[in-house]
């Protein structure tokens, strides 16, 4: 395995080691957005998105992003970015043994959602995966996540599993959904 370590004064120390993803920037809602990998300094952001989409109760805290962001595995983490501001972000996690990209989390910030971003960064993800080989995306949503499912839905997921009491806070199953990119 190839380990990717970036330090310099603008890019904290970060360990993804999934593919090399050049900055782009894409156009969503008329606004254009930077697309790039996420840092370290980016935490704080990626903390606040998690706030504001799920009611002030961040499930993933910033020591969660740190160790995500350092640790080093097959990751890429994905930042959207309005001039300073970090509006949405997509961790993806190769699975090698599935030759499966799984979506970890995804999240737009509310005022940015409804614009696109989310289907631009799934879009990505299956992107990045044919790139890399890999047969499939996965990912999981709570039962509840109308709006998700729906997205995923129209994206080619298909349900494969609910998987019961998969998250911890409420105790909620989780929809657990395939993208097959072979067929
Ligand atoms: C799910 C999420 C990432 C979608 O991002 P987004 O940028 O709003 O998605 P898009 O603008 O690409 O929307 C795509 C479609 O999904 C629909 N959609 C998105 N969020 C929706 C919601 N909350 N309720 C109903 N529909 C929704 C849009 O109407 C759009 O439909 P259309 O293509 O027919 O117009 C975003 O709503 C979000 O961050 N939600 C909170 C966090 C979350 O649930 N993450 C997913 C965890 S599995």
């Amino acid at each position: 395995m190839f380990l990717k370590f970036k330090k310099n004064k603008k890019e904290p120390l970060v360990a993804q080691t999934l593919i090399d993803f050049p900055s782009e920037v894409f156009v969503a809602g008329g606004e254009e957005l930077n697309l790039r990998e996420a840092t370290i300094a980016d935490i704080p952001g990626l903390v606040a998105i998690e706030e504001a989409v799920y009611n002030g109760y961040a499930p993933w805290i910033s020591r969660d992003f740190y160790h995500e962001l350092t640790q080093e595995k097959d990751r890429l983490y994905l930042v959207a970015q309005k001039k300073d501001q970090v509006i949405a972000f997509i961790a993806l996690v190769r699975r090698d043994l599935a030759a499966d990209l799984h979506i970890a989390n995804l999240a737009v910030l509310p005022i940015w959602q409804g614009r696109s971003i989310g289907s631009y960064l799934i879009n990505t993800a299956k992107a990045i995966a044919r790139e890399v080989g890999l047969g499939s995306i996965s990912l999981e949503a709570r039962r509840s996540n109308d709006g998700a499912l729906s997205l995923y839905d129209r994206q080619g997921f298909m349900v494969v599993d609910v998987i019961a009491n998969y998250y911890v806070d409420n105790r909620e199953d989780a929809i657990s959904m395939v993208l097959d990119l072979e067929h």
